[in-house]
């Protein structure tokens, strides 16, 4: 299975991605490694000998032509999967019919609880004992489709944003991980949440 990912930002998730596809017997490659601005997980792209793709989106007038061009560069690779880990950039509707299902996320809450971009800030405002790492298919709304994975993950007393962020992302790149091992193996299969937006609207 050929794997792209999309970052924005450190990409300790892709780094893990990059070590277990290194594993001897691991069922998938990351192919390439896209960001919508320069990423500091670039790096880890660069240690393991993939291409990088930046597609910066200040330099596009509409978030379309943005997904456009990002779609061009990543299809060059023909990836069988897209995994978006840390990107924090929402695609457009045209880019998640081009690529979903076959189009997962990761989110560090326990979703449906505490979507979008402060998932680990919403939980900690929250004021609950626990909150989660989710891994979904993509679909049109915000960290809204069909859940593959997810596992709670424990707030303890005393913690910060980062502090409880980094006690989810372990958990978040062991899901990751496991989830796409088991779209490889076909153990998940994509084609089921196939959303047919024509056979809809008909
Ligand atoms: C991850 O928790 C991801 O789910 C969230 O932002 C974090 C990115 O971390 N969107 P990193 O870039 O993988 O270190």
């Amino acid at each position: 299975l050929t794997v792209a990912v999309l970052i924005s930002g450190t990409g300790s998730n892709l780094r893990a991605l990059l070590e277990a596809a290194a594993e001897p017997g691991f069922p998938a490659r990351i192919v390439v490694v896209g960001a919508d601005r320069q990423a500091d997980g670039f790096a880890h792209a660069e240690a393991f000998g993939v291409p990088t793709v930046l597609v910066p989106f200040r330099e596009f007038e509409t978030r379309e032509e943005w997904g456009d061009e990002l779609r061009r560069q990543i299809d060059v690779w023909t990836p069988d999967l897209v995994v978006l880990s840390g990107l924090m950039r929402l695609l457009p509707a045209e880019l998640v019919d081009a690529w979903a299902p076959a189009l997962i996320n990761t989110h560090p809450a326990y979703l449906p609880e505490f979507p979008g971009a402060h998932g680990v800030r919403d939980a900690l405002g929250a004021g609950i004992a626990e909150t989660g790492a989710s891994v979904i298919v993509v679909d049109s709304g915000v960290d809204s489709g069909p859940i593959l994975a997810q596992e709670r993950v424990p707030v303890l007393p005393g913690d910060t944003e980062h502090t409880l962020h980094e006690r989810i992302k372990p958990v978040e790149r062991r899901l990751l991980i496991e989830t796409v091992r088991a779209i490889a193996t076909g153990e998940i299969d994509l084609a089921a949440y196939r959303t047919d937006a024509g056979a809809a609207a008909a």
